[in-house]
């Protein structure tokens, strides 16, 4: 019997991933086996220096990006090797992104964008839904930017309406690359709290990119990668002994 995303408890799973960039002397390995699974409604932190391949699991996880080899499913689903239309519906209706630069729609207001997953599934949101957004407005601060586009917004407010629209429908698995990055302390520790609370409270499992010890301590676990492999894997930890982690695996490169 082959055993199933679901009877893992993993919302993603990766086997024997590989990405590969150009060829002959000028390849790039951005991931070199990596075989993972992010767990049903746990936090999760993925760390590791730049280049190390980071942003790429996240993109072919969330099946906006396809591997050179290997196989990836969201749930019990099989993601490679589907079709667009299939993997655009799946995406749509179960997985949030927060992208590393926002995606924000530039002829869409803040409001507008907010509201872009609904209006793409063809609905309205319900009153529940209508709810939670009015929470994340609220607790995201962007009550009197509604309006305004993403060229009238600062870089923050950019992230913040883009992490808005990322949970404003619940989906079963959010990706976050860096969503804190262009944060400052106290909005950056709302937005931790918004998605902590999504994993602790409402079941959602999470995968977030981060360079920020403080950030990851967050999490129920966390993820390092280094030159395109996972060389480790560990549950919550504090910030002093994260930072310590990537000291010495510095000290070891
Ligand atoms: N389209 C591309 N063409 C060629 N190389 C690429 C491409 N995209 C990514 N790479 C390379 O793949 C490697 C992994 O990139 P990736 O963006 O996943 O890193 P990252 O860990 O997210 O880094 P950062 O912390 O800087 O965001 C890097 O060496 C990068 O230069
Ligand atoms: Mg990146």
């Amino acid at each position: 019997m082959e055993i199933t995303t679901t009877d893992l408890g993993l919302a993603a799973r990766v086997q024997h991933l590989k990405k590969t960039y150009g060829a002959g002397e000028g390849t790039v390995h951005a991931l070199d086996d990596v075989s993972v699974g992010i767990r049903r409604g746990q936090f999760t932190a993925i760390m590791g220096p730049s280049g190390s391949g980071k942003s790429t699991l996240m993109h072919i996880m969330a099946g906006l990006d396809t591997p050179t080899e290997g196989r990836a499913w969201i749930g019990d689903t099989e993601i490679t090797g589907l079709g667009d239309l299939d993997m655009t519906i799946l995406r749509r209706r179960r997985v949030g992104f927060i992208f590393q630069a926002f995606n924000l729609v530039p002829t869409l207001t803040a409001m507008g964008n907010i509201l872009l997953p609904f209006e793409l599934d063809g609905r309205r949101p319900s009153a529940i839904e209508k709810a939670r957004i009015d929470g994340l407005i609220d607790t995201l601060g962007l009550g009197s930017r509604l309006e305004h586009r993403p060229h009238e917004l600062s870089g923050g407010q950019q992230q913040r309406v883009a992490i808005a629209r990322a949970l404003a429908t619940a989906p079963d698995l959010v990706f976050a690359d860096e969503p804190t990055g262009n944060l400052d302390s106290q909005t950056g520790r709302e937005v931790l709290g918004l998605l902590a609370a999504a994993s602790r409270e409402h079941g959602q499992s999470i995968a977030m990119v981060t360079h920020d010890a403080i950030a990851a301590s967050h999490a129920d676990r966390v993820l390092f990668l280094g030159d395109g492999r996972i060389v480790a894997d560990h549950p919550r930890k504090t910030a002093e002994e994260i930072s310590a982690y990537m000291l010495a695996a510095e000290v070891a490169a």
